[in-house]
């Protein structure tokens, strides 16, 4: 009989994790950065699944993603990050276009095929779109459009994006456990009060009287929920309005929103937006890229922007921190899952984005050793 649930032998078998690298990462979109990285003349490196990609915009603004392999004699093209100007590769100096197209070969005259006919030896391209600011790849051939794999996150991605102004804070980690390990992790609340007993929990902002978050279920693969924000909060910020001034998009809570597979974006009251990539470095490892960035202000004054930078100050200290203790909490987890024979055991509520989550990932992946 199969099971809704993941086996735990799925989170450590190199096999497995092969299998979805070639399965899943590959029918997916696969969230690969902001368009707001990648503006002026620039490009990214980014690694998706088991691709290297080259991501840019072309003269349309619209975002690509190529194979970072060079057309001439297969060198990569650029390491990971952040890069200024044209590709150009760095064995030979072919130069290539927005568009992927080589722009200039050294020497000429010994490729006559590539000076007639550039555009025949332009860089492998995937399916590449974006909702708002927030750019996917898919790198199978065939698949659903973007609009249709993200579902009812399509629009929460483009209205989050009105006003995104620049990341303010960046870093990326490694953690030592699972990719699921790790998004399982954030998608429960359940350890917050054990794992984070010095951290979260002395948080001003969160609602103690309603316990419970809401959860949505929307959509198949992706699940997000809302947690009030506590009214003293609120109301110190209607305070501190005339002097801050005004964001495009105010919501009074707490939102997270995991989108299948690799990506999550939460923000308290729209006034900043952290988004985290997780890219599966190997069976029992992730690295996590995270990124807090802010949105445009309207109207505040200076006395308003110092009170924001120390807003923004803390929360980077604050994700730091939870950032660690969720590291070190996920590496025993890894350790356990390791040697765990038995099912996990699922509690009601608290759980059900775990469990949502789980049952994407049976829906999408087919377990070793299993019917
Ligand atoms: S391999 Fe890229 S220019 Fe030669
Ligand atoms: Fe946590």
């Amino acid at each position: 009989m199969s099971t809704q649930q993941i086996p735990p032998r799925a989170y450590a078998d190199s096999v497995q994790h092969e299998n979805e690298l070639n399965g899943l990462f590959r029918q997916s979109w696969l969230f690969a950065g902001l368009k707001l990285e990648l503006q002026g003349n620039s490009h990214q490196g980014v690694r998706l699944g088991n691709t290297e990609i080259v991501l840019q915009c072309d003269e349309a603004g619209k975002p690509r993603a190529f194979l970072n392999v060079c057309s001439h004699r297969h060198a990569r093209l650029c390491e990971p990050g952040k890069h200024r100007g044209f590709v150009r590769c760095p064995y030979h100096s072919w130069v290539y276009d927005k568009c992927g197209v080589p722009l200039s070969v050294p020497q000429k005259q010994a490729f006559p095929q590539v000076v007639a006919q550039p555009e025949n030896f332009r860089l492998q391209e995937f399916a590449c779109e974006a909702a708002g600011e927030f750019i996917f790849v898919r790198l199978a051939q065939d698949g659903p459009s973007l609009r249709d794999y993200l579902g009812s996150q399509y629009d929460f991605l483009e209205h989050a994006s009105v006003g995104l102004d620049a990341v303010q804070d960046e870093f990326r980690e490694e953690v030592g456990a699972n990719w699921k390990v790790v998004i399982e992790n954030a998608l429960e609340g359940y350890h917050v009060p054990s794992v984070h007993s010095g951290t979260f929990m002395e948080v001003d902002g969160m609602s103690r009287e309603k316990e419970a978050p809401r959860f949505f279920f929307d959509d198949a693969r992706h699940s997000h929920l809302e947690h009030d924000a506590n009214a003293d909060w609120v109301a110190r910020f209607k305070r501190m309005e005339s002097k801050i001034g005004s964001w495009p998009w105010r919501f009074e809570h707490y939102t997270h929103h995991h989108i299948f597979p690799n990506l999550t974006v939460t923000s308290f009251m729209g006034y900043s937006f952290h988004v985290q990539r997780f890219d599966p470095t190997s069976a029992e490892s992730t690295t996590v890229h995270s990124r807090t960035v802010g949105v445009k202000f309207e109207g505040a004054t200076e006395a308003g922007k110092k009170m924001m930078e120390h807003i923004y100050a803390d929360g980077h200290a604050f994700t730091k921190k939870v950032f660690a203790e969720d590291g070190a909490i996920c590496a025993k987890v890894q350790a356990g899952v390791r040697q765990a024979t038995k099912l996990a055991v699922l509690g009601e509520g608290i759980e059900d984005r775990v469990r949502h989550f789980q049952q994407a990932y049976v829906a999408a992946q087919p377990i070793e050793g299993q019917e």
